[in-house]
């Protein structure tokens, strides 16, 4: 077992619903073997400005189904730097901090991993909304943004159908097109606009077209943020060849970003706090708890952040054939 005394933990990038139920899980584990914990304040930014805040069962106590995240969160170019890392190190040192658990996405992680090649035991939790870390198949907040995402575009639908319109729906996701490819699975959509799958925007025209042909009252079109062509070109190029359906467009943004997390984010961000402290404690460092088939997994760092495709071609087909 390790000899770490008190550990700290922190949220980074994007927010996601679930992170608030991670750390609590973190601090009541920890707390379950005589460990302490420090939170830092507002991500890798509050780190190097030495932001922390002492933790204990009480003050995590109210959290659980609360969207965003207690600690706050900051996206920090300034950590790239290896003297940043320097400094974070030295903070932490100054906390009696023994190890970190950082609860982000990619670039977190990446984060996570320089310092653990530093020489700081980390753990880090796998949690972004866009669900674009390897390995695991899920990650806090996806399945909340997903259904936040699913009555949005619902919503949509009822109107679209009344006014005999065609909308492009932008989801977020980065440069992944998993959340927009499973909230089209999820709602019926039309199509989906991918940046796993470029196409010319005159395919999107054609297909609302056919679709109008076939008796659709509606198109929905979900378009993933990190698509080719974007939402915005898509609808530019639309109203300048106008077709059966009238053209709207909707950005449902950071809205999927917020909200009370699911079940099943509180779930899993209960069980990935507690694995996380767990793989700590255990001297398994330098690991990316996530979940893969019905179970937690330990995903070494730099396997975690590799570049990953989840739409795959099954899914794709699917949406496509149930599209018509
Ligand atoms: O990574 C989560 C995410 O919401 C992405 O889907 C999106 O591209 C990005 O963050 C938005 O970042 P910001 O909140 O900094 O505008």
């Amino acid at each position: 077992m390790s000899e770490i005394q008190r550990l700290a933990v922190l949220t980074s990038g994007g927010d996601a619903p679930g992170m608030n139920a991670a750390i609590r899980a973190v601090v009541r584990a920890a707390a379950a073997c005589q460990v302490e914990t420090v939170g830092v304040r507002d991500g890798f930014a509050g780190l190097l400005a030495g932001r922390f805040q002492p933790l204990d069962d009480r003050s995590v106590g109210g959290i659980l189904h609360r969207g965003g995240t207690i600690l706050g969160s900051t996206r920090c170019p300034d950590f790239h730097t290896f003297e940043a890392r320097e400094r974070a190190l030295i903070a932490l040192g100054e906390q009696d901090v023994g190890g970190l658990v950082v609860i982000g996405g990619d670039g977190s992680q990446r984060g996570a991993l320089a310092l653990h090649q530093m020489g700081l035991p980390v753990v880090g939790i796998a949690s972004t909304i866009d669900n674009d870390l390897a390995e695991t198949e899920a990650t806090i907040g996806f399945d909340t943004a997903l259904n936040t995402a699913m009555s949005a575009i619902d919503r949509l639908k009822d109107t679209a159908t009344s006014h005999h319109r065609a909308f492009l729906v932008e989801v977020m996701g980065r440069n992944s097109g998993y959340l927009a490819l499973l909230a089209a699975l999820a709602t019926g959509a039309e199509f989906a606009v991918l940046p796993e799958r470029e196409m010319p925007l005159e395919a999107v025209a054609d297909d609302i077209q056919a679709s109008y042909a076939r008796g659709k009252a509606h198109y929905i079109a979900v378009v993933a943020e990190g698509a080719k062509p974007s939402a915005n070109t898509l609808a530019a190029y639309l109203r300048q060849h106008p077709c059966a359906f009238d053209i709207r467009l909707t950005v449902l943004g950071h809205v999927q970003r917020g909200g009370s997390p699911s079940a099943n984010d509180r779930l899993l961000a209960s069980r990935l706090g507690a694995a996380a402290v767990s793989a700590l404690l255990a001297e398994r460092e330098g690991v990316v708890v996530g979940w893969r088939a019905g179970a937690v997994v330990e995903i070494g760092m730099d396997a975690a952040v590799a570049p990953c495709n989840k739409v795959t071609p099954e899914l794709l087909e699917l949406a496509d054939m149930l599209a018509r």
